[in-house]
């Protein structure tokens, strides 16, 4: 009977939206213990400079607001609400309470204080930082003036819910190889040991080989990263330092074209040392077919 194929496709349902939220819930909630190296907070005004550079270009502001008091990140239909926290001390920010280790924790590790697994930070970008430059992004989001907003919390959509139950969304906490988060402190410079440095806070998109291909933590909307190997298949093959320089300060390809949204444009306050690092870099790596990570 019709209503009665009816009644059993919405129990299955029902009962797989229930599964995806309880799994979801379980992943989001689990508590990790991750050994914490302290790091030196530096108080020098240059190293506050330097600091507030970092985050600058790396994409921090993006997600926690020019005023490092929290922004909408993603509004969809299809994924919910996701908002970056507060990171001042103003009322309805967690930071305000933060020790140094939990500063550490959370951008080297994305773990909360609580021990919960961050939810959209990418933690797998930043593990690499030195403990000289996360020390100085820390001393600097230390400075930042108070901003009293509350942190809003993350509502997931039910295909949000189901896209971490099946591990197509990770927490970058399940991504990070936590007992071996040990960056070395790179010299700033035109190197290649400076641009491979700078270059992990591209993998978490363009994938651990930099061939390209899906995202694996974000949303599904995003299209495929490009592929930033000297492989035939990508475009960089065609570019010289400057096109490369040109395209990620302006987010305009050489052709004419712009560059999605889901490339932060942030990068393009990078320095001239940083960006011509990078390519350096990228011009070294072994040439891989586009998206086979
Ligand atoms: C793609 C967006 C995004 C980017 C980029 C990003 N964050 Fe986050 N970050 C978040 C979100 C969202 C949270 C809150 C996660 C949660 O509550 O589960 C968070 C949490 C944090 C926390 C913990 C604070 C709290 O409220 O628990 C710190 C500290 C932090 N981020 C620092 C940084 C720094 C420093 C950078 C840049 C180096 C950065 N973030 C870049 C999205 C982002
Ligand atoms: C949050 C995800 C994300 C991060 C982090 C990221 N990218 Fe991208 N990038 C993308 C996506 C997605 C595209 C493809 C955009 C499009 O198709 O319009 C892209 C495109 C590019 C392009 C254009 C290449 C082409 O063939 O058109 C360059 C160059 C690039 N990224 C360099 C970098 C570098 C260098 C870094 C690290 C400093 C980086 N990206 C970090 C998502 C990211």
């Amino acid at each position: 009977m019709a209503a009665g194929i009816g009644v059993g496709f919405v129990i299955v349902v029902g009962g797989t939206l229930t599964m995806n939220h309880l799994k979801s819930r379980r992943i989001l909630e689990q508590t990790r213990t991750v050994v914490v190296r302290p790091v030196l907070i530096p108080t020098e005004a240059a190293a506050l400079a330097r600091g507030k550079h970092i985050a600058q270009s790396r994409g921090c502001l993006d997600c926690h607001g020019a005023d490092l008091g929290g922004a909408k990140v993603v509004e969809s239909g299809a994924m919910g609400l996701w908002y970056g926290s507060n990171l001042t001390a103003g009322n309805g920010s967690r930071a305000g309470k933060f020790s140094n280790d939990d500063w550490v924790r959370a951008i080297r590790h994305g773990v909360g204080p609580d021990g919960r697994g961050l939810f959209l930070m990418p933690s797998e970008e930043y593990q690499h930082l030195g403990d000289d430059d996360l020390g100085a992004v820390i001393a600097y989001l230390k400075s930042a003036p108070p901003v009293d907003r509350p942190s809003v919390p993350i509502d997931l959509s039910l295909i949000a819910q189901m896209l971490v139950a099946t591990n197509k969304i990770k927490l970058a906490a399940d991504v990070i190889d936590h007992l071996n988060v040990r960056p070395p402190t790179v010299p700033p410079g035109v190197t290649l040991d400076y641009g491979r440095y700078l270059a992990v806070g591209c993998f978490g998109c363009h994938g651990p080989n930099y061939s390209g291909g899906k995202i694996e933590t974000g949303p599904p909307e995003w299209p495929e990263a490009a592929n930033l190997t000297p492989h035939a298949s990508s475009r960089l093959t065609k570019w010289t330092e400057e096109d490369f320089i040109r395209t990620i300060r302006t987010g305009r390809r050489p052709d004419g074209t712009d560059l999605n949204v889901a490339m932060p444009r942030s990068f393009g306050l990078m320095n001239d040392v940083e960006l011509k690092a990078l390519w350096m870099y990228l011009k070294s790596i072994p040439a891989v077919e586009t998206g086979k990570r």
